[in-house]
């Protein structure tokens, strides 16, 4: 595995110096549609207060602002590059306090208790090195009745990109990502998984956790 591979992966888990921005840029369009994908499987209404989980570039959370009107987005991601872009990108929300970002890890967002009634996770549960540990903070955060959408593209794509290899990314077929959001608090009934196809025919995966009531 070359060291390239290495560095796209690494840059993909935490961006960083000159190639981190860079890297928010390639993620910005490579991430349009899974985006898309699970913001329309998350179902955001126009009080939800909403968690995004690996913010990166700020794209989602511009989406996210525009469908939630009247409630708060948070976002947390570990980097600081993703931060000040995701910040430009969404100035005038995050001046008025509608947009709240911080440098966070996923297993410990800093979130009160039930604050929140939506998650969005794009792209970011390749990272999870802890799911349990993951699942039980979004457990915490999301209110009763609340909703986490989770794309990640399928394994039998990601494979075939070497820079997969490298040990940073975990990879999921359908029934794997179903086992992995099971193995945790929330309830296996509570669980579905779509598998759209993207453009140029890519297998995607949208997970939907629905916190019963
Ligand atoms: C592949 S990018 C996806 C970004 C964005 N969701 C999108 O669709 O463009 C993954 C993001 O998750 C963040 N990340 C990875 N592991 C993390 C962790 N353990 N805690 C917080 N953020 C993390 C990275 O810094 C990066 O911005």
């Amino acid at each position: 595995m070359g060291r390239i591979s290495n560095c796209l992966a690494e840059q993909l888990q935490q961006p960083h110096g000159t190639l981190g921005r860079l890297a928010g840029a390639v993620m910005r369009l490579a991430n349009r549609e899974p985006n898309s994908l699970a913001l329309q499987a998350l179902d955001v209404g126009g009080d939800d207060d909403v968690l995004e989980l690996g913010f990166g570039p700020g794209e989602g959370l511009r989406a996210l602002a525009r469908l939630s009107l009247r409630g708060t987005i948070h976002g947390v991601d570990q980097s600081a590059i993703m931060l000040v872009q995701a910040s430009a990108r969404n100035r005038k929300a995050t001046r008025s306090g509608r947009v709240r970002l911080r440098l966070a890890r996923f297993d410990e967002t800093g979130l009160p208790d039930e604050s929140v009634d939506r998650i969005l996770a794009v792209n970011v549960a390749y990272f999870w090195s802890d799911g349990p540990g993951v699942l039980a903070e979004l457990n915490r955060v999301l209110r009763p009745g609340g909703r986490v959408s989770i794309y990640v593209t399928d394994a039998s794509a990601m494979a075939r990109w070497t820079f997969t290899s490298s040990g940073h990314h975990r990879l999921f077929s359908a029934g794997q990502l179903g086992d992995f959001l099971a193995d945790g608090p929330f309830d296996a009934a509570s669980i579905s998984i779509e598998r759209p196809t993207l453009r140029w025919g890519l297998p995607g995966l949208v997970g939907v956790i629905s916190k019963a009531l």
